[in-house]
């Protein structure tokens, strides 16, 4: 589907503007490996700087790289923080002792940007996904992604996934600790409480998943984390919507699924704190 699609998109280009391509993929190469060999120290998985991770996951993924609108606006070196970043000389971070980029080199990663930001013809040795990767790049510099979530309004909105997830994630304990004190001190009014949470909990779980489903799809967070985190999210809303519906009117059963629920609910948001902070965010302070 995909090939062919490339195969066409290269014939109606024509073969002039198939040796710019070239030339561009060219470049996108020089940068994988400028940006691999000066910026992985502190922007990679194994960084012992979860700062730097946290604008910038993975700097030897260049794919990755080029989808994260907040380092690269293809087209834009001027709005490309990855850009401004080492052209100020903000980065390389000065005392680091990792050498500032020369003006040939931020001239290359400029020039790169206004042609469009293009992956290199060959990402290493993956040809069926790197015609996926390229696809994107070929056909310009907007057509960057899945149609309407890459809309700027959805993009916005799906911004709010950190602050509505603390919603689901409060009431969905809070009905745990509430049906656990409502059995030990047989209290009506707790008991409500613990249904009251478990419903609006579930509830909100739902819009916040979708939410996060959507920023996921410009975040520079790949990989694992980001697997896991998506979901066990997902399934932390299923079981959720399953204790209220099949929790009604059996307590035993309720309370073993809303315990579930806790569990998930503390995994996924551990793997939300370790994509913000830091795989060391727990470590305690020296
Ligand atoms: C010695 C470690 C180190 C190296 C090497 C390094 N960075 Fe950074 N970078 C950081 C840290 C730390 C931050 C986070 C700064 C903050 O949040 O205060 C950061 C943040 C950034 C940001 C986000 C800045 C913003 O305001 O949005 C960009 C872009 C960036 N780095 C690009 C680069 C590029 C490009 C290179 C390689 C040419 C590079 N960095 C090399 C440590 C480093």
């Amino acid at each position: 589907m995909i090939a062919p699609c490339a195969v066409a998109l290269l014939g109606l280009l024509g073969t002039s503007s198939i040796r710019e391509l070239q030339e561009t993929q060219d470049r996108g190469a020089a940068v994988a490996d400028l940006l691999a060999a000066r910026c992985t120290r502190c922007h990679s998985p194994g960084s012992d700087t979860p700062k730097a991770t946290r604008h910038w996951a993975d700097a030897r993924d260049l794919a990755g790289t080029v989808q994260n609108e907040d380092l690269i606006v293809a087209g834009e070196p001027d709005r490309s923080n990855l850009y401004l970043a080492v052209s100020f000389e903000d980065m390389p971070p000065p005392d680091s002792g990792v050498a500032p980029l020369s003006d040939n080199e931020k001239a290359l990663i400029a020039d790169w940007i206004r042609e469009g930001a293009r992956l290199p013809a060959t990402p290493e040795a993956e040809p069926v996904s790197a015609g996926l990767e390229a696809e994107p790049a070929i056909a310009g510099a907007e057509a960057h992604g899945r149609g309407w979530m890459q809309h700027p309004l959805v993009r916005w909105v799906s911004h709010f996934h950190p602050m509505i997830v603390h919603f689901p994630v409060a009431l969905l304990v809070s009905s745990l600790i509430a049906e656990v004190l409502a059995r030990r001190s047989n209290s009506s009014g707790l008991r409500a409480a613990a249904s009251f949470c478990l419903a609006l909990g579930a509830l909100s779980a739902v819009p916040s998943a979708a939410l996060g489903w959507l920023l996921a799809e410009h975040t520079s967070h790949h990989g694992r984390e980001l697997f896991l985190h998506r979901w066990l999210g997902t399934a932390t809303v299923v079981v959720s919507l399953v204790t209220l519906w099949l929790g009604r009117g059996r307590p035993g059963l309720r309370l073993a699924l809303l315990l579930v629920v806790a569990g998930l609910v503390s995994a996924t948001g551990h793997l939300g704190a370790t994509m913000s902070y830091g795989a060391d965010w727990l470590q305690w302070p020296r």
